[in-house]
């Protein structure tokens, strides 16, 4: 049997339902029109240190733009915030990148929550991230926040049968919804690497092509909230399975 992830039972049930509401507003948003303000700022300090799994911290920091943020091709260079979560891992952690794209996301999807954008950035400038780093970390990617003035624009999203083997139509509801979860998740180059399957109350979550663990954290903890409040576990599987869900209507 595979190994049960840190995932189960860490978020609490007001948290997830939070979550899952901030999943249909959350957009990548990279031109900001200001900071957020000191309330909100001290609500994200509160969840930078709750929401991160073992090995992962979350520091909340200032940055000059111009000294952080890359101007890549298609999209523009981060602007407008100086505020920004660095999302540390402890690499000597058997699960870092997969708990550090759990946590990361579920501090931008809190973030969200207040209304606040966010963006993850993996392509930035490590010369200008000043935190002290601890033996075996490593910054893996910044998400600047603030407030922003832009519409959400439509998600460039695969189809949902293109990224699940069946029909996920003929799936139980909390598959189907699970997995509609991981189509509106974030990755790196909207890549979306994302593969899923359903068979015997369990849905498999498979990394495909270029996807790195950090997307595919990501995408798991989207799968996990698009469960709703079905009791479920995660377990970390192996190769190109990364993890499976397993959900049914008995007490597990
Ligand atoms: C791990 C990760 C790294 C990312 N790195 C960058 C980046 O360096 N620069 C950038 O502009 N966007 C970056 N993004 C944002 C993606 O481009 C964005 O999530 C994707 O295009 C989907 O758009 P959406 O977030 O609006 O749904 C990153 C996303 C993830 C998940």
């Amino acid at each position: 049997m595979m190994e049960n992830c840190a995932l189960n039972g860490f978020y609490s049930p007001a948290q997830r339902t939070r979550f899952l509401q901030a999943v249909g507003h959350r957009f990548s948003v990279r031109t900001y029109s200001g900071e957020a303000d000191p309330a909100k700022l001290s609500a994200l300090y509160y969840a930078a240190e709750r929401v991160a799994l073992p090995g992962v911290r979350l520091v909340i920091e200032k940055c000059e733009e111009h000294k952080l943020y890359k101007k890549l091709p298609g999209v523009p260079a981060v602007s407008g915030t100086g505020q920004y979560a660095a999302v540390i891992a402890d690499m000597s952690h058997p699960y870092a990148r997969y708990h550090a794209g759990i946590s990361g996301e579920a501090f931008v999807l809190e973030a969200v929550s207040l209304e606040l954008g966010t963006c993850w950035i993996g392509s930035f400038k490590k010369s200008g991230v000043h935190i002290e780093l601890k033996k075996n970390e490593a910054v893996l990617a910044i998400i600047p926040f603030g407030t922003y003035d832009s519409d959400m624009t439509p998600r460039k999203r695969k189809k949902l049968t293109d990224i699940c083997s069946q029909d996920p139509a003929q799936w139980p509801l909390w598959a189907y919804n699970a997995a509609e979860c991981v189509r509106n998740a974030p990755s790196a180059v909207n890549l979306q690497p994302w593969h899923m399957s359903y068979a015997g109350r369990t849905l498999m979550l498979e990394k495909k092509g270029l996807g790195t663990r950090l997307d595919m954290g990501i995408a798991l903890l989207h799968m996990s909230l698009g469960v709703g409040e079905k009791e479920h576990i995660i377990r970390w599987e192996e190769g190109k399975n990364v993890a499976s869900l397993l959900a049914e209507d008995r007490i597990l």
